[in-house]
């Protein structure tokens, strides 16, 4: 299927639920057909280019005055096969928790902590989303796409892509300059589980054995019990990153505020908790209008009906100021604002 349409309504587009616009958008579920549009004449040039998956990660302050690609390439297949392990290839317009289904389905392990991640497959590298222990970098094996400045298509392996704590070279480099056409993963045919972030151990052995089913159900059960269904309320998942702290600043703020949650982070340094540093602001419930924090998790700014991206983005402005205040610690968005 082929969309190419002028001043494109996003509204259904972006989890957040916000009415902006696109002065030119663009969908496609082939390579070739994108390809072909940019080698018509009729194609807008010079534009500013955004390239969008499912929309689960945005936030539309304004109309987008310019070209969106919008790539919704369907399809999962298996491509290889080990005695341990299983290769599959999913399409980046894939819902990601259907591919996540997919995989337990099959009782291959590696995705099941990452149930109910809204959003599409070909955010995962780009996002390296995260949940339970488990990042999409430890599963990825290669990414595949086409690259809007050398007109070429090409795959670029794990080790490329440069990942860290929701960060990956597409969210530099090559930002809004690669689209992400398909990604393939390796799960593991006898996997070990990691169960040990917060209640999740628990939670999976109220349910019987501990196997990739019963570790999605719990996984899906706890998201359900914290965060808001975007059907629902309009939001993005964590608005901020959890943030990394020197050790100095960590122990400062333990000493201070005993209960503070602390993470070992890479390079010596420790990640703490957003969502308690918000919510010991007392923002946790807040509403102004239609822009509010979530009651139950306050690291998720939630549209409850009409609110624009600018009246969300001056709530997290306020957030951010106050946590500095508070804490001594910038809190650097999540969400990628437009
Ligand atoms: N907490 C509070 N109050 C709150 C929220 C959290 O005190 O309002 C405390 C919790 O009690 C816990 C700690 O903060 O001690 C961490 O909370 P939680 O386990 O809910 O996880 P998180 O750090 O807030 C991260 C990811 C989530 C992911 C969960 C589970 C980021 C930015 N967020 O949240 O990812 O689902 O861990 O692994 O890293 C997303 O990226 O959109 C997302 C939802």
């Amino acid at each position: 299927m082929i969309r190419f349409q002028k001043n494109f309504s996003l509204k259904s587009y972006n989890t957040f639920g916000i009415d902006a616009c696109a002065k030119y958008f663009f969908e496609f579920t082939e390579l070739n057909d994108l390809t072909e549009f940019l080698s018509l004449d009729t194609s807008p040039e010079d534009e500013p280019v955004l390239i969008m998956g499912g929309g689960s990660n945005l936030l539309f302050l304004n109309d987008f005055d310019g070209m969106i690609f919008h790539v919704n390439i369907p399809g999962i297949k298996l491509i290889d096969e080990s005695r341990n392990q299983v290769w599959i290839e999913a399409g980046a317009g894939v819902n990601w928790d259907e591919l996540v289904e997919y995989s337990v389905f099959y009782r291959w392990g590696g995705m099941e902590n990452l149930s109910l991640i809204p959003g599409k497959v070909g955010a995962a590298p780009v996002q390296n989303i995260g949940a339970y222990g488990v990042e999409a970098k430890d599963l990825i094996e290669t990414v595949n796409g086409f690259d809007l400045k050398t007109m070429s298509e090409y795959s670029i392996s794990a080790h490329d892509c440069r990942f860290a704590y929701r960060d990956s070279i597409f969210k530099h480099e090559l930002k809004n300059r690669f689209l992400v056409t398909s990604v393939v993963f390796r799960l593991e045919k006898f996997p070990e589980y990691k169960l040990d972030y917060g209640d999740l151990k628990n939670e999976t052995e109220k349910l019987g054995a501990v196997n990739v089913r019963n570790i999605r159900r719990a996984v899906v059960g706890i998201r359900e019990s914290k965060l808001p269904d975007p059907k629902v309320n309009g939001n993005a998942g964590s608005f901020f990153k959890n943030p990394v702290v020197d050790v100095a600043l960590a122990e400062k703020l333990k000493s201070e505020f005993g209960t503070i949650p602390v993470y070992p982070s890479a390079d010596g340094k420790v990640k703490l908790a957003a969502g308690w540093l918000i919510d010991r602001c007392g923002w946790k419930g807040f509403r102004d209008g239609d822009a509010g924090v979530h009651e139950k998790q306050a690291l998720v700014l939630v549209n409850y009906g009409n609110a624009t991206g600018r009246q969300i983005f001056d709530l997290s402005e306020k957030i951010k100021q106050s946590v500095l205040n508070k804490f001594g610690v910038e809190l650097e968005r999540e969400v990628n604002v437009i």
